[in-house]
């Protein structure tokens, strides 16, 4: 396994021996979550946790989810998720997230909007001063109007591509059926709340990948002498 996986297991180990028998779990999307979920299995069918149920955020935890016999539950017959886990592509020390990586952040969001605790697991490769200085902003937007979101985003001094499929030609087609716009501001991203909201008021907008206020807590995986380990940062207020 090589040394970023590790970190990834570790954190995903880290975050099962968080859950408790009977809770509503949101199954986040990602690498780092399908350890997750490949880990909450394990304790499932050795019986250490019971009466779990999932909530997916996307096709791809849905599909890991069936296949490991996870049973699920649709977000919409659920009021409330008792603890949501997932990834990230980068934790800033507000705790402050850009998402949408697998361009699955729509449900991920409603999932952590809906959950009484945010639980984010990633390696320390996530971890960043600032947000979006290297890592493209995610826009989820309807297919036909992707262009005129771009020139917008242009107005707002953020330059965008459409995010190409692998495999696939053309374009990634998003689990709703939508486009997906990678967003680079030219000073990176200082006023999380006010970008969230201002991208996602451009008509054409389904939802952005920035999760502000919202987490809980943060598990950090990293290599320590040559072994993974995990650890908890502190909120910077
Ligand atoms: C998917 C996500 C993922 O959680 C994020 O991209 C992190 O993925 P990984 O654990 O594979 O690095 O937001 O939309």
């Amino acid at each position: 396994m090589d040394l970023q996986t590790q970190m990834k297991k570790a954190v995903a180990d880290a975050a099962i021996s968080e859950v408790k028998s009977d809770m509503i779990l949101g199954l986040g999307s990602g690498s780092t979550a399908a350890l997750m979920i490949k880990s909450l299995a394990n304790e499932i069918h050795s019986g250490k946790l019971q009466n779990i149920r999932g909530v997916a955020t996307s096709f791809q935890s849905e599909v890991l989810a069936l296949e490991l016999n996870i049973p699920l539950i649709d977000l919409s017959s659920v009021s409330q998720i008792d603890l949501a886990i997932d990834g990230a592509d980068e934790v800033d020390p507000k705790f402050q997230l850009i998402k949408g990586g697998g361009a699955c952040h729509v449900r991920e969001k409603l999932v952590a909007y809906k959950a009484n605790q945010l639980l984010i697991v990633v390696d320390e490769t996530k971890l960043v001063q600032s947000l979006n200085k290297s890592f493209p902003l995610p826009v989820e937007v309807l297919p036909n109007a992707w262009k005129q979101v771009q020139e917008v985003i242009l107005e707002m001094n953020g330059t965008s591509s459409l995010r190409m499929a692998n495999k696939k030609a053309g374009p990634v087609v998003t689990d709703q059926g939508n486009l997906i716009l990678d967003v680079l501001f030219n000073d990176g991203i200082k006023n999380p709340k006010e970008i969230e909201m201002g991208i996602n008021n451009i008509p054409g907008v389904l939802e952005n990948g920035l999760f502000v206020d919202i987490t809980d807590k943060v598990l950090v995986g990293k290599i320590e002498n040559n072994n993974p380990v995990v650890y908890s940062p502190s909120k910077v207020s």
